[in-house]
């Protein structure tokens, strides 16, 4: 359990602030919430006590004697803002002290995550600008808004990010740390990563298919993952049972050949590829072109050819040096066997670096959790168990090395 601070500007965007907090709360995390005065005239004081099941602290002058405009930024593991308005960003980058708010901004010594929300003009002027780069500078987090509808008719950069992003952030910096630096430092600026998502479905008529039970979840954490740490992303997604990420570009797909063209395609200028698809090992020879009948009492055979192996095809076509990831759900009597298994398949695939999950307990389809093995030819290059988006960082972390270092061996 962490403790996190969570501070409320005033801004509309405060009442999406419930539904974070509320899955903070749930996700068993200790929360206290510090609105601004402001903030409490969109969301009152009583919500976020019901929400947070602790007291609500709105003052530096209550409870004076326990000197909260101290105490609750010394001791946070994570101060999360949101949303952060232009107003909180000018006056947390100049340091001023108005209220508790910027007091516990002051004393915290933990992470600190600012996630603003603000009509487009004001995201945008040079005043903004400047104070997001100061505290970019000094090492907090602040996320770009999302685009798309504001408060009124016009729409544009400035909306609050959902909050199961901005969840999945700050489960991020808090369950690795190393996140931080990647996410301040952008250690992705520049690079073209495409990741692939979901399970394939390959017809066998026009309204039946053979599909998987992927959920898509580790190849969306991976891209957005990716984009936090400033790359330009592409995800090429198949079927996928939880939210498309916002901000990047996001190619539809539905079989395995399909999969395999966009990914050639996206793959050209691609710096980095992750191969976190499912896509089937077979596809129907002769896919019917009208519905299947039930012939009196007869079954259905169906003659099944193998697709393409879409990592191998990659590995193998290079356009240039790139780093190129795989998955492998393998079942393995030790992590030993997994290693092994794990570096058998790299050098089969002829991919870089393979992300391994032992299955072996049972698979365990669609959760939001997991433990993988990273290996690359020499052996193990980490380890990872958390929340899908904290084991995605682990991931690019293996990556960024990669590509810093100039060769994908
Ligand atoms: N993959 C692919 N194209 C396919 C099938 C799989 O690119 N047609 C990719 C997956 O996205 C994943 C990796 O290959 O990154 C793992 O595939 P896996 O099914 O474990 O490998 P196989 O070669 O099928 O090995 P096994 O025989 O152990 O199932």
């Amino acid at each position: 359990m962490s403790r996190i601070v969570l501070g409320v500007a005033g801004g509309i965007a405060a009442y999406k602030a419930c539904e974070v907090l509320r899955r903070l709360s749930e996700g068993g995390h200790e929360v206290t919430v510090v609105p601004t005065a402001n903030a409490l005239a969109f969301v009152g004081e009583t919500t976020w006590a019901a929400l947070s099941g602790r007291p609500v602290a709105t003052s530096v002058f209550e409870t004076v004697h326990e000197v909260p405009h101290v105490r609750i930024g010394q001791s946070a593991d994570l101060v999360l803002v949101a949303p952060a308005t232009a107003d909180l960003l000018a006056r947390a980058a100049s340091g001023r002290a108005d209220d508790l708010l910027t007091n516990v901004l002051l004393t915290a010594r933990c992470p600190v995550l600012m996630v603003p929300a603000m009509h487009t003009e004001m995201w945008q002027h040079p005043a903004t600008v400047a104070n997001v780069a100061t505290l970019r500078e000094r090492g907090v987090v602040v996320l770009d808004p999302a685009h798309g509808r504001l408060t009124g008719a016009d729409s544009g950069p400035g909306r609050l990010p959902e909050p199961v992003d901005i969840v999945a952030v700050a489960t991020s910096l808090l369950d690795h740390p190393g996140t931080v630096e990647a996410v301040r430092t952008r250690d992705l600026a520049g690079r073209r990563v495409v990741v692939s998502a979901g399970g394939t479905h390959e017809a066998l008529d026009p309204v039946r298919f053979l599909g998987n039970a992927s959920s898509g979840k580790q190849g969306m954490a991976l891209a957005r993952a990716a984009a936090l740490r400033g790359a330009s992303v592409t995800l090429v997604a198949a079927h996928v049972s939880a939210p498309l990420p916002s901000g990047m570009e996001v190619v539809r797909v539905s079989s395995t050949a399909e999969l395999a063209d966009a990914m050639t395609a996206a793959a050209a200028s691609a710096d980095a590829i992750v191969m976190a698809a499912a896509p089937a090992d077979f596809t129907p020879a002769q896919p019917s072109p009208g519905k299947i009948k039930k012939d009196s009492d007869s079954g259905l055979s169906v003659a099944f050819v193998q697709t393409t192996d879409v990592l191998a095809r990659l590995s193998h076509h290079r356009p240039r040096r790139q780093v190129i990831v795989g998955f492998a759900a393998e079942t393995a009597a030790d992590p030993a066997e997994l290693v092994e298994l794990g570096r058998a398949k790299l050098a089969r695939k002829g991919c870089d670096l393979l992300v391994c999950n032992n299955v072996s307990g049972g698979a365990v389809f669609g959760a939001d959790s997991t433990t993988v093995t990273i290996v690359d030819a020499s052996g193990v290059v980490g380890e990872a168990t958390g929340d899908k988006s904290v084991v995605a960082h682990h991931i690019w972390d293996a990556v960024s090395e990669k590509l810093q270092k100039g060769s994908n061996r």
